[in-house]
């Protein structure tokens, strides 16, 4: 009897969680992580912070061109989609309830693949008058209809509170909408562009998007920075707080990045926007302190690994700023991240390859069953 070949030894190069792979090429973002720099289609985020709105940012991406006159009213929700949301406990998280709203919808759709630039705006439209209608019906509240005179970010403030927001604020939230638009491959885009590469539908590539930024390692941040603001509690317990939370090995959450070795260009544009709300939440300070002490001590403590501050930072006081729970954090940055998705189905669609890459296995050699 012959002994079964064992499994041939894999020399193909694997790299853990795919770190350093380039798996794709696109024209929608460039990140410059040692210099941070964050370019959408060659415009730097600053400058798009300044003079753009989160439709003119959404149409750049789906399109490649600068119309700063877009608009992007919130659409409503069919019918059938409302029933499905009523459906759900007032207990459920709102990213299940995004992921269950947009799956509805692609059900109530007749989506062609590959996506277009309509079945984006589409999309995008619809997703915050979503979020914005289970946020109400989970306080026994009814919707509201959208108002076709606002746009996106002011709209689904609008659908979540009744009333129209005052233009500051809805101005702060935009902001936050377009820096968290579009950021290359990260988990959610690539699980999108994976989808897409299959022909599968928008709304299922979004679907999956939402899935993996449900996940504590990407879309978690700004909730737990407001928790951390709140336990140090005042100025002068920042220094003990922090290097008390480094001393048991703790993360500073809003600090550290996989990409940026630089201050996150993202957070240095939010950080202006937070100072200027018209809510200033009153932790705004002390946000500003603990990131003074924080950046000292990590450079202090990491001297030769730039540990700088991140968006999530900043994202945190603009979105209590403008009055949302951190509960609704996640599903907000879902619902900003919708432009860059949609953009990256529609690029992978435009020149497809099914994604499909390889595993080396390291199972057992190959072997008859027991006793046969
Ligand atoms: N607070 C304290 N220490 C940190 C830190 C932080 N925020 N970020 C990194 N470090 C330390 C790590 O503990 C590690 O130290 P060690 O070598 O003594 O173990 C070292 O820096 C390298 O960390 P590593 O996890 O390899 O860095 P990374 O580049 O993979 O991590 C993050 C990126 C974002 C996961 C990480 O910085 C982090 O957890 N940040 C806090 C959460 C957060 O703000 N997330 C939102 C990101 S947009």
């Amino acid at each position: 009897m012959t002994e079964p070949a064992a499994a041939p030894v894999d020399t193909r190069p694997y790299s853990p969680g795919l770190e350093g792979i380039v798996a794709g090429e696109s024209s929608l973002s460039y990140i410059d992580g040692a210099a941070g720099r964050l370019l959408y289609r060659g415009y730097p985020i600053g400058e798009l912070v300044r003079d753009g709105t989160y439709p003119a940012i959404a149409d750049l991406l789906w399109t490649g061109d600068w119309n700063p006159a877009a608009r992007l009213p919130c659409a409503p929700v069919p019918p059938p989609v409302m029933a499905a949301l009523r459906a759900l406990p007032a207990s459920a998280k709102p990213m299940d309830a995004l992921r269950t709203a947009v799956s509805a919808w692609g059900a109530t759709q007749k989506l062609t693949w590959p996506a277009s630039p309509e079945q984006a705006r589409a999309l995008t439209s619809f997703s915050p008058s979503a979020l914005a209608a289970f946020a109400r019906l989970r306080r026994g509240l009814e919707p509201v209809e959208p108002d076709p005179e606002l746009d996106l970010v002011a709209g689904f403030l609008y659908q979540i509170n009744g009333e129209r927001p005052d233009d500051a604020t809805a101005r702060a939230l935009d902001a936050y909408f377009i820096v968290g638009a579009e950021h290359g491959f990260n988990a959610s885009t690539f699980t999108c562009r994976v989808i897409t590469s299959t022909r599968s539908d928008l709304a299922s590539a979004v679907c999956g998007a939402i899935g993996a930024m449900k996940g504590p390692l990407h879309g978690g941040a700004p909730s737990e920075v407001v928790e951390q603001i709140h336990q140090v509690g005042s100025p002068d317990k920042a220094e003990a707080w922090i290097r008390g939370a480094l001393d048991r090995k703790e993360r500073l959450m809003g600090f550290g990045h996989r990409v940026y070795r630089a201050y996150d260009p993202r957070a240095a544009a939010l950080r202006q926007v937070a100072e200027s709300l018209a809510n200033r939440p009153e932790w705004l300070d002390l946000a500003i302190t603990v990131e003074d002490v924080a950046l000292r001590v990590l450079a202090e403590k990491y001297p030769d690994r730039p540990i700088k501050t991140n968006v999530e930072y900043y994202a945190a006081p603009v979105l209590m700023g403008v009055g949302l729970t951190p509960d609704l954090f996640p599903a907000t940055f879902a619902l900003a991240r919708h432009a860059g998705w949609t953009a990256h189905a529609i690029e992978q669609g435009a020149d497809n390859r099914l994604i499909r890459p390889s595993v080396r296995y390291i199972g057992p050699a190959e072997r008859s069953l027991p006793g046969g």
